[in-house]
């Protein structure tokens, strides 16, 4: 049986997760690289909790400068067997109101300027993407968020765009006929890599406003995104809390094969 550890990489307004017991500040170096920060490392209801601050303590990084490669890594090194991204976006639907928390199934990744592979030269692999989060993880996200009376919406598509700039008004209506339910930053290449490092992922992504395409709201702007942003990190954490005392102790199988992704994706002879 392989035990749960479960990761949480918070995105902008979660620098920390409160209620961990036992936690500490630990460095973790990576081959990649820098990652974003420490890792704060802990338990809940004897669960291990490895969390994240994607922009590092402090928001010292854009999303362009995220080191997601090392963070990956080093999550995968504490052995984080079940991810999940919170991370706040834009909605490009009228029905996902800001304060909503969409459990993302699906992503566009428009992103143009990072690191997207731990693969390359010397061992070539691709691994599966058409379902990038893994249904269980959700599943049980879905039932914190129940317990916790959120507003949430399971599934929808993810725009990632690379920023730092927010969207033209064009860019976004073209996201809206695409069929996209949210936009953000920072979830690709996060989701690639985790795949690749054979970690289940879902995501959390939490509205903070309407982009640019609503014509009863002005153009997005991050005094409006931190105001909401405040309101929702309550309510991520509240809902990490209620996921972690409730995740299966034992690491359920990927339907979607997250956890095996390497099985038949690498490429390279094994005499290479
Ligand atoms: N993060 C929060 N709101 C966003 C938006 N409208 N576009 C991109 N990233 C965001």
């Amino acid at each position: 049986m392989t035990r749960s550890v479960l990761g949480i990489v918070g995105g902008s307004g979660i620098y920390d997760l409160p209620g961990l017991e036992d936690a500490q500040w630990v460095t973790v170096s990576s081959p990649w690289g820098a990652p974003s920060d420490q890792v704060r490392i802990g338990t809940i209801d004897g669960l291990k909790v490895v969390f994240l601050p994607r922009h590092g303590r402090g928001h010292v990084y854009a999303p362009s400068d995220i080191n997601y490669r090392a963070n990956i890594d080093v999550l995968k090194r504490c052995g984080v067997t079940d991810l999940v991204s919170v991370s706040a976006c834009g909605s490009l639907k009228e029905e996902l109101a800001p304060g909503t928390f969409v459990l993302v199934d699906q992503f566009i990744d428009r992103t143009i300027a990072r690191e997207k592979s731990f693969f390359g030269k010397g061992c070539v692999a691709h691994v599966s993407m058409a379902f990038p989060v893994s249904p269980k993880l959700v599943d049980s996200i879905e039932k914190a968020a129940r317990a916790e009376d959120l507003t949430y919406r399971r599934g929808g598509t993810y725009l990632a765009m690379e920023g730092p700039q927010f969207s033209s008004l064009a860019e976004s209506h073209m996201y809206r006929a695409w069929g996209c339910d949210v936009i953000g930053m920072t979830n690709m290449p996060e989701a690639k890599l985790a795949r690749e490092a054979e970690i289940c992922y879902a995501s959390v992504a939490m509205i903070t406003d309407y982009d640019s395409w609503h014509p009863d709201h002005g153009a997005v702007d991050i005094q409006t995104i931190i105001k909401v942003l405040h309101e929702n990190a309550g309510n991520a954490q509240r809902l990490v809390g209620r996921l972690a005392r409730d995740l299966p102790r034992e690491h359920e199988a990927c339907p979607h094969g997250s956890d095996t992704a390497l099985e038949y994706a690498i490429m390279t002879a094994p005499d290479k």
